[in-house]
């Protein structure tokens, strides 16, 4: 008998190279670090160049893993991409040879789904995965397709994957969204800049990453304006222009390293810093009694003796809210603070799990619910053999190994490869003991 089961879902990864972290802690960390471009701003530019056949160029791109796999994957599309230099990419979509987005690009990252927009905008249709994969309604991609279908798509669901088309123009139109969501709103725009017509998006993530994708969207001819901060209006154009752009500072990073500085006791100077994409996030770190100065584009930051930083309750929120992905770091921090913290993840079901990791390094930690947690300090951490689940849980067990007494292994090191540029390097150069182990 024929087995009908989807055949996605019998995907396997295929084996990563296994690598560990050994971190000697203790070390307070003290010197100047360059923060990197943003993860998260690159993705959704590489995508938008196949708005256009023209060349365009981006420069401060972080040189990380979701990059290459984005890269990947419009070379595998038949797109032309040069990397003529550290951090320089050059995109040409002239020739799009297939129109697929496959499972493994989905399965190595989600973003990959950003996709769908730009390449049924110009090209009139797409088969994506569905990035769910076996993890289906964990992280959906619902509200992409409704976006597309409010701009006059059809989109089928067959075997894990969108069928996507658009019969003649996408049209412009108001699209809705029930909660704000980051890239849900790009999909969305870069879809409505080659669209017939006007498009109004509301409400519209008001994300840093979201504007530097409009910056670069109006360099192509687009006509992209933000009306409110919740609304997005983009009058959709016959055709765009190749364009240059360099991407702006990762804010994420720099709030893992002002941690690295705060939990180690030492003294860290962030260079090119996007201090005015972190209000939120600096609103803790000044409750919690991290003292922090900024200077242009410089922010630097000075630890608190042992014992003096007090518990404070944080909630995560779309911006400019404190992000969800500095809630893991920061959480390391609050293990160090005197007194209870409550976390509320209200972005994400699955970002407090990693939590029992840092239990097991001497956190005193309760998790309540998938969106609730409570940690008690200061607890003093020690040194353990741990394992990374994600990116941002990953780097936030580098930060607690930097801080526990004693020496710890981190497994799953790759993770933290996907979104953060060099990062055994820069914790080298600010004097921390750490070293990346072959596991074979
Ligand atoms: C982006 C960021 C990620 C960050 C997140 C929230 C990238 C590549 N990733 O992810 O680092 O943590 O914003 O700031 O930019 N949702 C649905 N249906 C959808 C889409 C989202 O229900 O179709 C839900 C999600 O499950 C989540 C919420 O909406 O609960 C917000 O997610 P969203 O803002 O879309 O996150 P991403 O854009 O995927």
């Amino acid at each position: 008998m024929a087995d009908d089961r989807p055949f996605h879902w019998e995907y396997q990864e295929p084996p990563v190279e296994r690598e560990a972290f050994r971190v000697e802690g203790g070390r307070p960390l003290r010197g100047e670090v360059p923060v990197s471009g943003s993860k998260n701003a690159s993705l959704k530019l590489l995508a938008a160049a196949v708005l256009t056949g023209e060349r365009c160029r981006f420069t401060n791109v972080p040189e990380i893993a979701d990059v290459r796999v984005m890269v990947d994957t419009l070379r595998d599309l038949g797109v032309v991409v040069d990397h003529p230099g550290p951090n320089t990419y050059e995109v040409a979509a002239g020739d799009v040879d297939w129109l697929f987005v496959p499972l493994e690009a989905a399965a190595k990252m989600r973003a990959s789904f950003i996709l769908l927009g730009p390449l049924l905008a110009r090209f009139g249709r797409v088969i994506i995965s569905n990035p769910g994969g076996d993890r289906i309604g964990r992280r959906p991609v619902n509200l992409h397709v409704e976006a597309m279908e409010r701009l006059g798509a059809e989109i089928a669901y067959r075997n894990g994957y969108y069928f996507a088309r658009a019969p003649g123009r996408l049209r412009g139109g108001l699209v809705t969204f029930p909660d704000v969501t980051v890239m849900g709103t790009e999909n969305a725009v870069l879809a409505a800049t080659l669209a017939d017509g006007h498009t109004t998006i509301r409400p519209a993530a008001q994300e840093p990453e979201v504007d530097d994708l409009i910056t670069f969207l109006r360099k192509m001819g687009a006509d992209v304006v933000r009306t409110a901060p919740d609304t997005i209006e983009v009058e959709g154009r016959r055709r765009l222009r190749g364009a240059e752009h360099r991407v702006i500072a990762d804010r994420i990073e720099a709030g893992t390293f002002i941690v690295a500085a705060a939990v180690t006791g030492g003294e860290v100077t962030l260079r090119n810093a996007p201090c005015d994409h972190l209000g939120a996030f600096l609103d803790v770190m000044d409750r919690v009694g991290v003292s922090i100065s900024r200077e242009g584009d410089d922010i630097s930051v000075r630890a608190a003796p042992v014992g003096e930083y007090a518990a404070t309750d944080i909630e995560t929120a779309p911006y400019p809210g404190l992000a969800t992905d500095l809630q893991p770091p920061t959480a390391v921090l609050l293990s160090r603070a005197a007194g209870t913290s409550h976390i509320h993840e209200a972005i994400f079901e699955d970002r407090l799990e990693w939590l029992e990791e840092l239990r097991r390094m001497g956190a005193d930690v309760s998790i309540v619910d998938d969106h609730h947690a409570s940690i008690t300090g200061p607890c003093p951490l020690r040194g353990s053999e741990v394992e990374m689940s994600d990116l941002r849980a990953g780097a936030s067990l580098i930060l607690a190994a930097l801080a526990a007494e004693g020496e710890s292994v981190i497994h799953g090191a790759h993770q933290v490869r996907r979104g953060y540029e060099n990062i055994e390097r820069k914790f080298l150069d600010l004097g921390a003991r750490i070293e990346h182990v072959s596991e074979g």
